[in-house]
């Protein structure tokens, strides 16, 4: 048998991270717009094809500042997925608005555009869209709600670096787009996290909200606007590495996708698996992670999730649950009832919590002859579960 887990570690790292590394160390500057931070953010913003950008602490980090920035107030309502990191929900009500939690697409797993239709009303401000796993939201139908409503669209891209909706990079569709750095994702130093916008209002109150006041202008707004600066800045090694892993990104993007392609193909008639839909006008996946959905009617009765895993797993193959429960089902929500509406959810619990199994995204660097011999493993066993 075959161990997979070997393959998982991440980050990876190479010898080009080491010379970035020292020479941040030796330049001896090592605080907040420094060289490394400079030549990273005008990389990453042409990456990306956004104005401006704004390094933060963490893609927590860099929602709160999206949501100071578009003046979120106490009672104002957001809404976001039910299927997502918590802090991204999380964040809203620490700012003293209302998340409102709302369900999935069954196929994507992004938020549903007919879900945000429904929930939207006269206290809501902002709609926060994460375009999840390997998926990219509905954009151009939920942008249309938005201005129709004149509502905001955060686009929290935590889980979708060099992802694409009809040609352009995701992050820049709505009025702000936030990415996280923190240790699992595809492009890491450890914590960090951006906010990338074409607006350059937003951009500077971003820019004075997480670095401690003022910074593109040289008269203070602080006490017009009452915006509470916080420091949630990056060090120049952190920088170092973000900007190294940026130059070899593009290259670990193409086999990601390439090796995703060939476990598709290999699974690609197993009735009792639907891969993840990537939304129809996603022009570049990133697979964050690479989502199997269960199909139960397929299988053998009383075969559960658990059951499928624990024999991938007894297999070779390290395989996981993404985040594995819907928000408010979350170990660690701890938002009081009042304080967050939950819509009706149809999908999200029951995709999360039975039929989601995920391939963490160092699984699809691996070499083309592993990633034949693991899809055929996963097939091999799932058909040994099917009807
Ligand atoms: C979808 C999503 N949003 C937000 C975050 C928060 O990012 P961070 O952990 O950098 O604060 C994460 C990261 O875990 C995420 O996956």
């Amino acid at each position: 048998m075959k161990d997979y887990t070997k393959y998982l570690k991440w980050p990876q790292t190479n010898y080009n991270d080491i010379i970035c590394l020292l020479d941040a160390y030796r330049h001896a500057y090592w605080s907040w717009h420094g060289i490394y931070e400079q030549k990273f953010l005008k990389e990453f913003c042409k990456y990306t094809n956004a104005k401006y950008g704004i390094m933060t602490t963490s893609g927590t980090a860099a929602i709160e500042a999206s949501l100071a920035a578009i003046n979120i107030k106490e009672g104002d309502e957001v809404i976001v997925p039910a299927i997502t990191w918590i802090t991204t929900a999380t964040i809203v009500s620490h700012m003293g608005a209302i998340p409102v939690i709302v369900d999935v697409d069954k196929d994507t797993l992004c938020i549903s555009p007919k879900a945000i239709e429904q929930a939207i009303n006269r206290k809501t401000k902002a709609i926060i869209i994460v375009h999840i796993y390997s998926s990219v939201c509905e954009i151009d139908k939920i942008v249309k709600i938005a201005k129709e409503n004149n509502i905001s669209i955060i686009e929290d891209c935590a889980q979708a670096h060099g992802a694409k909706y009809k040609g352009n990079h995701v992050g820049t569709f709505g009025d702000i787009g936030i990415f996280s750095f923190q240790q699992s994702k595809l492009i890491t130093a450890g914590e960090g996290g951006i906010c990338i916008t074409n607006n350059l209002e937003l951009a500077k109150r971003i820019e004075k909200y997480t670095h401690v006041g003022d910074f593109f202008e040289k008269d203070c707004e602080i006490l017009e606007n009452n915006l509470k600066c916080k420091k949630y800045v990056l060090t120049e090694f952190q920088s170092a590495i973000l900007y190294s892993q940026l130059m070899r990104f593009t290259n670990e993007l193409n086999l990601r996708a390439k090796n995703a392609e060939i476990i598709k193909d290999i699974l690609q008639d197993v009735d009792a698996i639907s891969i993840q839909n990537k939304g129809e006008n996603t022009t570049t996946q990133t697979f964050y992670i690479l989502p199997l959905l269960l199909n139960f009617q397929f299988l053998k009765p009383l075969i559960n999730r658990n059951i499928i895993i624990d024999s991938l797993r007894e297999n070779g193959i390290p395989v996981g649950i993404g985040i594995g429960t819907t928000i408010y089902n979350h170990r660690l929500w701890n938002i009081e009832k009042t304080k967050y509406v939950k819509k009706e959810i149809i999908y999200a619990d029951d995709i999360a919590k039975n039929r989601l199994i995920s391939i963490f995204h160092p699984l699809l660097l691996m070499k083309e002859h592993n990633v034949r011999e693991m899809a055929n493993t996963i097939k091999k066993i799932i058909l040994s579960f099917s009807k």
